[in-house]
């Protein structure tokens, strides 16, 4: 296990802040995106260029992305639902997309207001903006694991729309636990079934913590070869539209829990741990 590298894609600023009641400043958002690239991060998912009335919290989508200083060897990239968002993500200077559905059907309509399929058929456009960028795609399977209205999801429900989203050409597939409710046994199975469609160099895991099993359920993926996860600094977060789900899993955990083990990650902690609390401390302000 020692000397093995793995790589840490940073949510926060997107899926860590998409919650926030109060609208954190444009400033706040673009001094945090500094902070991570500062301590080391390589992947940052920095807004989502969703609707405005779904997700207030991420209105200022297009000076967010272009406001950030732009670190050399950095990626920043935005979640997009359409061909919409992708061009304005792409048009702002967005160096990756996300798309994201779900292996929840109700899930998937609260969320996006569409079907599973829908949401397929939403992204071609996308991918062929994509393709034409010379932008790489990554495709999230929201409620990987269990969904506030249809509870737990069966590993062949994922393991279908992996297989959709590799279709269509994404380059990673997010095993997102959006609830938080896994368990490691839950997490392994599901894996499994993604891991018959799919390699494990293509397959990310993206945990929340609610019961308090994230880093179990990354071991239990670790275990089965996957080598990209996802964290939110600070434990910040959740879905607006998945009622129950605490936050998503802290990087600074994430980062410690693979220290531990010996694999390196390229992040600096001690840097990173003063990100989360400097963001902790503005959302603390920010609520008041
Ligand atoms: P809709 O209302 O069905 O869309 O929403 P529509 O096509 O009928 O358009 C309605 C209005 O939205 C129109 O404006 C469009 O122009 C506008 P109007 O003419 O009424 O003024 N619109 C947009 N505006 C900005 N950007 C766009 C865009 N598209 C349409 N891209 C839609 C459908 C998908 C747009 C909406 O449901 C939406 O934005 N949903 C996003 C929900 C969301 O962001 N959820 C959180 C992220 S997912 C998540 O958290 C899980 C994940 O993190 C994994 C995990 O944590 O487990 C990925
Ligand atoms: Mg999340």
């Amino acid at each position: 296990m020692a000397g093995e590298r793995v790589t840490i894609v940073e949510v926060g600023p997107r899926d860590g802040l998409q919650n926030e009641k109060t609208p954190v400043a444009t400033a706040d958002k673009l001094a945090l995106i500094g902070k991570l690239a500062g301590a080391g991060l390589s992947r940052i998912e920095a807004t989502a260029f969703v609707s405005p009335r779904w997700v207030p919290q991420m209105a200022d989508h297009e000076a967010v992305m272009r406001g950030i200083t732009r670190w050399p060897g950095v990626v920043y990239s935005a979640l997009v639902p359409n061909e919409k968002g992708a061009e304005a993500a792409l048009a702002a200077g967005a160096q990756a997309l996300a798309v994201f559905t779900a292996a929840s059907e109700s899930f998937c309509r609260k969320n996006t207001n569409c079907s599973i399929a829908e949401s397929l058929s939403r992204f071609r456009p996308v991918m062929a903006l994509a393709g034409q960028a010379g932008v790489p795609v990554r495709g999230y399977v929201s409620c990987a694991l269990d969904c506030p209205y249809e509870g737990e999801i069966g590993p062949d429900a994922v393991a279908a729309v992996t297989v959709e989203l590799l279709a269509l050409g994404c380059s990673e597939i997010a095993l997102s636990d959006t609830l938080g409710r896994g368990t490691p046994e839950r997490t392994a199975a599901m894996v499994e079934a993604a891991l018959m469609r799919a390699p494990a160099t293509m397959l990310a895991g993206h945990f929340h913590d609610t019961s308090g099993n994230a880093i179990a359920n990354v071991a239990a993926a670790w275990q089965l070869g996957l080598r990209v996860f996802d964290g939110a600094v600070g434990g910040t977060g959740g879905c607006p539209y998945a009622p129950g789900a605490a936050g998503n899993l802290a990087t600074e955990r994430l980062v410690a829990h693979f220290e531990a083990i010996g694999a390196s990650t390229g992040i600096d902690l001690s840097a990173l741990e003063q990100a989360g609390r400097w963001i902790g401390a503005r959302l603390r302000q920010t609520a008041q």
